[in-house]
């Protein structure tokens, strides 16, 4: 690529400032845009219209994807990352992969030189897994389970269904989206690191080699109702005690069983029947597990399941454990790390090799294509809270390196 173009940071700045007033929380602090949501969709609408005004084409498939393109043919080169956010969630987690592709792209086509290859910017449905984690990339990989769509549904009980006919959309046409493996060539994706090591070693690019797998599982607690004044505590079948012993348990094994940088979390517990004078009948845990080795996931998968029966038994009550999403640990495509390093040399940046403790697109993208992700640092290595940033500078650095980096996949 000819050694001057350069993305132009004001225009992507301001894009990311004006894509983080939809959802702004009253406080004028965090962001709410799950996925389907009225202020996603009119962040879907602008930045609809971003892309056109950017020279690209446009359009959203059956999963809820958008999509923006510059060029014709094939195969496409791909970037991208979700505009979804977490409740009360930060300016930049996936906003930055989109934006920083989309100036790429706009970079790309008013400098006039066209790779060889076209090149594809995406928004990938549902990231953050309201309804299901990584809804969008997992239909556009073809590993949508058609089955589970009709039993998809969030933490507060909204069905996937009806939040997608809300939006305009069918939720049973989604695996529609499936893509065509032949027609894309690569895929890469920048996103904040969402965590301290880059920011800790003073390296500006993280070159990821692999993203971690998830297991997310309700595991509800079923005993018996008792007043809680007269029964006598060696009676009682405490739903909430045996739900406490499990989480307590289960951070211990993932603590000292795991990898070492295996990682857990009891993200909502729900007790019923919420009064102070009868003991929980019933106590229900959203269950998170997380490692890169898909080997010590598997095994810690199962001895959390021997752990919750043990408990269940020990407390006299009932345990069932219902899976809500499963996304695998994959390993970055060589080609895109190598693709990544060398633009970083170009451009005199540093990097670290690194894994991501946090879920990617990339990781559905990896079964269909040569899948890669690069990192810029955090500040603090705070992420999934309204004050996640990263220093300006740092953003246009990681930007130029994608930029270099799409031009060395794309010929
Ligand atoms: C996505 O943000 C995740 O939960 O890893
Ligand atoms: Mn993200
Ligand atoms: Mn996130």
């Amino acid at each position: 690529m000819p050694g001057p173009l350069a993305i132009s940071l004001p225009r992507l700045q301001a894009h990311l400032e004006t894509l983080a007033r939809f959802g702004k929380n009253p406080d004028g602090k965090g962001i709410t845009r799950s996925c389907w949501s009225p202020p996603h969709e009119e962040a879907r609408t602008w930045l609809l219209d971003r892309m056109k005004a950017a020279g690209l084409s446009t359009w959203i498939d059956e999963a809820g994807n958008t999509f923006g393109r510059l060029g014709n043919g094939g195969p496409v080169v791909m970037t991208g990352s979700h505009i979804d956010t977490v409740p009360n969630g930060g300016p930049l987690d996936g906003a930055l992969g989109v934006l920083a592709g989309l100036e790429c792209l706009q970079t790309i086509h008013e400098s006039g030189t066209r790779p060889r290859l076209p090149l594809m910017v995406a928004a990938w449905s549902d990231e953050e897994g309201r309804y299901t984690g990584l809804f969008g990339s997992r239909a556009f990989a073809g590993k949508l389970d058609a089955k589970r769509i009709p039993h998809l549904r969030a933490a507060d009980g909204e069905r996937l269904v009806d939040a997608m006919a809300r939006a305009g959309f069918n939720a049973f046409d989604a695996p529609k989206a499936r893509c065509n493996p032949k027609t894309i060539a690569a895929y890469v994706e920048l996103h904040i690191e969402q965590g301290p090591y880059l920011e800790a070693a003073k390296v500006p690019i993280g070159v990821v080699e692999g993203i971690v797998g998830n297991r997310r599982q309700w595991v509800t607690f079923t005993g018996q109702a008792d007043h809680a004044g007269t029964t006598p505590m060696a009676w009682r079948r405490d739903a909430f005690m045996a739900a406490a012993e499990y989480a307590l348990k289960a951070r211990h094994l993932i603590v000292t069983k795991g990898s070492g940088r295996s990682v857990t979390n009891f993200g909502r517990v729900e007790v019923g029947p919420g009064v102070a004078n009868i003991v929980p009948d019933r106590c229900v845990l959203l269950h998170e597990l997380r490692e890169l080795d898909p080997k010590v996931l598997l095994r810690l998968e199962r001895q959390c399941l021997a752990l919750a029966k043990q408990i269940a038994r020990k407390w006299k009550l009932k345990v069932t454990v219902e899976s809500i999403s499963r996304s695998e640990p994959v390993r970055c495509s060589p080609r895109v790390m190598r693709a990544v390093e060398a633009a970083a040399a170009e451009l005199k940046l540093k990097v670290k090799q690194m894994p991501s403790g946090a879920g990617h697109d990339a990781q559905n993208l990896a079964t269909v294509t040569d899948a890669g992700m690069l990192f810029i640092p955090s500040q603090g290595g705070r992420s999934h809270r309204p004050d996640e940033m990263s220093d300006w500078r740092a953003i246009e650095r990681g930007t130029n390196a994608l930029l270099h980096t799409l031009f060395k996949l794309a010929g």
